[in-house]
C-alpha cells in the first residue's frame, strides 16, 4: 500500500549537521515545517539549524511525537541509537509515520532498524551521493523500499534529486559500493606512506612513484586532509561498508583497513 502524508506534513530532521541542514532547508516549501531536537546537540548545530531557519523542538521524544516524516542524517556509527531514541518517543502514537533512515549504514542496519520500529514506523532506505546540496546538479538522494515513491516526491523541485530503486537497503548496499571507490580507495596512499616511513624508504617511494608517473603528492596529501577532517565520521562509515560487502559474500578487508587508516588518522588529531 503506498504510504500517503499530509498535504503539509511536518517533518523532523535527526540532526542538523552539514547534510541535515540542507535536507531541511530543501524541504521547508513542501513541509508544513521541519523541525530538530535541542537536547545535547552542539552550538555548531543549533547555529546551522537557525541559519537553515528550522524550529527547534526540546528533545528526539517531542520531534518523533510531532513528525510526518523522520530524516535520521547523523554520524553512521550513531544511526541505530538514534532510532531506539525515536522507537521510544512514538510511543503512544497510533499513526505510522516514515523514518527515513538516509546514514551512510548497511543493508542490514536499514532492516535492523526497521524491525526495532517494528509497526510503529514505516521504514525508508536513504543515500546520499554528492555534498551538502544548495542547488540542483551536485547531489543525488537514491531512496528504496516502502514509502520511496512518497519520500522522492517530496524532493521535488528540490537541490536533491531523489532517484528510487526497489527493496530496503539497496539504497544503502549502492553507498557501500560508492565509497569503496571513494572513502576507501584514497587510504592506499596513507597506508603506503607509512609502511614506507616505517622501512625508512619514503624519500624513495616519492621518487618511484613520481618517475613512473603517478601523482603521489597530491594524492597523498588530498587523503590526508580528507582523513584528519572526516576519519573519526568515516571510520564508522567503513566499518559499515565492510557489513554491506561482508553480507553479500565480498571480501570486506580494504573497508575495514580504510576504516583502520581513518581510526589512526582521527586518533592522530
Ligand atoms: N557531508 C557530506 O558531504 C555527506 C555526503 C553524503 C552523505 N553524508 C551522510 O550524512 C550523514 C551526516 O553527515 P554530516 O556531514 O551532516 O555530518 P556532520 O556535519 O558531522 O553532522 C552530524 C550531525 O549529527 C549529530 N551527531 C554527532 N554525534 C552524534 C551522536 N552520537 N548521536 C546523534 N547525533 C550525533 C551532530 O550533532 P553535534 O553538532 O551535537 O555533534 C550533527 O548535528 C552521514 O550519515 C553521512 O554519511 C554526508
Amino acid at each position: 500500500m503506498p504510504t500517503s502524508l499530509p498535504s503539509r506534513p511536518v517533518i523532523g530532521i535527526l540532526h542538523p549537521g552539514a547534510m541535515g541542514a540542507a535536507i531541511g532547508s530543501a524541504l521547508k516549501a513542501r513541509a508544513g515545517a521541519v523541525i530538530w531536537a535541542d537536547a545535547g546537540r552542539s552550538h555548531a548545530t543549533a547555529k546551522r539549524a537557525e541559519l537553515a531557519d528550522l524550529v527547534a523542538v526540546p528533545d528526539v521524544a517531542e520531534l518523533a511525537a510531532r513528525s510526518d516524516v523522520i530524516v535520521s542524517i547523523c554520524p553512521p556509527a550513531a544511526a541505530r541509537e538514534v532510532a531506539q531514541q525515536v522507537a521510544a518517543g512514538l510511543a503512544g502514537r497510533t499513526d505510522r509515520p516514515i523514518y527515513l533512515e538516509a546514514n551512510a549504514v548497511a543493508p542490514d542496519t536499514v532492516r535492523a532498524i526497521a524491525e526495532l520500529l517494528g509497526d510503529r514506523a514505516q521504514v525508508c532506505d536513504g543515500a546520499v551521493i554528492g555534498p551538502p546540496a544548495w542547488q540542483h546538479g551536485t547531489t543525488v538522494l537514491w531512496l528504496s523500499g516502502p514509502g520511496a515513491r512518497t519520500v522522492a516526491d517530496l524532493f521535488d523541485g528540490t537541490p536533491f534529486e531523489a532517484r528510487t530503486l526497489d527493496g530496503l537497503g539497496t539504497a544503502s548496499g549502492l553507498k557501500a559500493c560508492f565509497a569503496l571507490q571513494s572513502k576507501a580507495l584514497p587510504t592506499l596512499w596513507l597506508a603506503l606512506e607509512e609502511a614506507a616511513a616505517r622501512f625508512g624508504v619514503g624519500d624513495a617511494l616519492r621518487e618511484e612513484l613520481t618517475r613512473t608517473g603517478v601523482e603521489y603528492s597530491a594524492a597523498l596529501a588530498g587523503a590526508r586532509e580528507r582523513a584528519v577532517t572526516k576519519g573519526w565520521r568515516w571510520a564508522g562509515e567503513m566499518e559499515e561498508a565492510a557489513e554491506a560487502f561482508a553480507a553479500v559474500g565480498v571480501p570486506d578487508g580494504f573497508s575495514r583497513a580504510a576504516a583502520e587508516l581513518y581510526r589512526r588518522a582521527a586518533d592522530r588529531r
